[in-house]
């Protein structure tokens, strides 16, 4: 077996790791995660650490868990991958089923791709045809939310909001019509009747994260505002796309954000839990009426030309029908439900920190805010790296967590149990107080 040693010296020298300053990662010493355990990673050196995050927001019923493990041997003493361009195999045929059985009603069928960023892609490739198909071919353009997230290929971030990440490719993006974040979700509302009554001539969707906006820090919408959300697409004939690569799964509290509100989106995308955070899977599900727009003969070219190599992967799709079927048999929402309800009392107790200007949640997703004077609403500046040092000790807590910026965010695995919970709450408690009270 390799040394930790070589692992990690092999790391510094090649890896080249996602959203990370590699000038400060390299005079780090690295954590290498080699085994789990439930809802517990656990390092080369055998510490654990509760994955405060999901390991990215992906996990749901923690790590090796016999069931998705078992299907997954299962499936790759059969096969491990063909491919579903003009074929198909059973796991991608059997999930597609299951999918549909969970989507709100109305949704028909499934595209899949591997991961959040393409299944958006998708989406707005879709519903762009869609229109053109129709003859509206100046039906093309999208609206999105400020602060909003979609992944990072080029047409996500042109529905993007976060200009940390996305202002430095301007350029290469095109034009979206931008309104006001989750902040404020009443502007929201009523910036997009205006803009919608003003040019749904030329808009061909509007997209955006319901509930919560994740990577945009944590934004929470008001109760209630979906719907109406839904009935100014409507009234305008824009379609709807609800990307819940981030909030699908029972990560709001519901198997779908969407599902607080009964709305069916004429498109939904999801990703991330899909697999049970196994492996990459993501899927892009319609109605019958898209679908049905882009049939015909052959030589009309009205075919979708889109796909990837690994679409409806067998071993994928069989992790994700174990994790729908752990769904179903554990009740896995009606236990989260109960654990929400912990979850919001120990965040209560955050506000008692001085330096907590603002706590956020949706279900078992939350975000908590640090300034260095929330009073005079004086923020910390980027070089104090607050969010990093709070993570930092929370390591030395055993808890595992990622932060947007200055923002806590808090969003374990869905099937996490009480104690665990209180356990993970307590120690970021514990960390934000820590380093922020010894803060100069
Ligand atoms: C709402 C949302 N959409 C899309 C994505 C992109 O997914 P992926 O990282 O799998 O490409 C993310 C990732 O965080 C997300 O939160």
């Amino acid at each position: 077996m390799t040394s930790t040693k070589k692992i990690k010296s092999y790391d510094l020298d090649y890896i080249w790791h996602p959203f990370t300053q590699m000038k400060e990662y390299l005079n780090e010493d690295p954590l290498v995660i080699e085994d789990s355990d439930g809802i517990y990673l656990i390092d080369s050196d055998g510490n654990k650490y509760i994955d405060g995050v999901s390991s990215l927001w992906v996990n749901i019923h923690g790590h090796k868990v016999s069931k998705i493990n078992s299907a997954i041997k299962k499936q790759v003493d059969k096969i491990a991958h063909s491919t579903l361009l003009g074929i198909t195999n059973p796991s991608a045929s059997l999930l597609a089923k299951k999918l549909i059985d969970i989507s709100p009603v109305g949704l028909k069928k499934v595209f899949y791709s591997g991961d959040g960023a393409s299944a958006v892609e998708v989406a707005l490739k879709m519903a762009f045809q869609y229109w053109l198909i129709k003859g509206k071919k100046n039906k093309n353009k999208f609206v999105c939310l400020k602060d909003g997230y979609h992944g990072d290929t080029l047409g996500a971030v042109s529905v993007g909001g976060i200009d940390t990440f996305h202002s430095t490719f301007k350029p290469l993006l095109f034009k979206s019509y931008q309104i006001a974040s989750y902040d404020s979700s009443n502007i929201t509302i009523k910036e997009l009747e205006k803009l919608l009554k003003a040019k749904s001539d030329s808009i061909a969707a509007l997209i955006l994260e319901p509930y919560v906006q994740a990577a945009g820090g944590i934004k929470v919408a008001e109760d209630g505002y979906l719907k109406e959300i839904q009935k100014i697409c409507k009234k305008y004939n824009i379609l709807l796309i609800l990307d819940e690569v981030a909030t699908g799964f029972g990560r709001t509290g519901e198997m779908f954000a969407c599902d607080h509100d009964n709305v069916t989106p004429d498109i939904l995308v999801l990703g991330k839990g899909l697999t049970g955070g196994y492996l990459p899977l993501s899927a892009t599900i319609t109605t019958d009426d898209i679908f049905n727009t882009f049939l015909g003969e052959h030589d009309e070219l009205k075919a979708f030309f889109h796909g990837h190599s690994y679409s409806g992967n067998p071993l994928s799709c069989s992790a994700a029908i174990a994790n729908l079927d752990i769904f179903e048999e554990e009740r896995t929402i009606t236990k989260a439900k109960k654990v929400i309800k912990v979850f919001e009392n120990e965040l209560k107790e955050f506000t008692g920190l001085k330096h907590v200007s603002s706590i956020r949640s949706k279900g078992l997703m939350a975000g908590i805010d640090l300034k260095r004077d929330p009073g005079n609403d004086v923020s910390y500046k980027l070089k104090d790296r607050i969010g990093k040092k709070v993570c930092d000790e929370a390591k030395k807590e055993g808890v595992l967590i990622r932060p947007l910026g200055d923002t806590i965010v808090i969003m374990p695995p869905v099937s996490i149990k009480e104690k665990e919970l209180k356990k993970l709450t307590k120690s970021i408690y514990k960390s934000i107080k820590e380093v922020t009270e010894n803060e100069s």
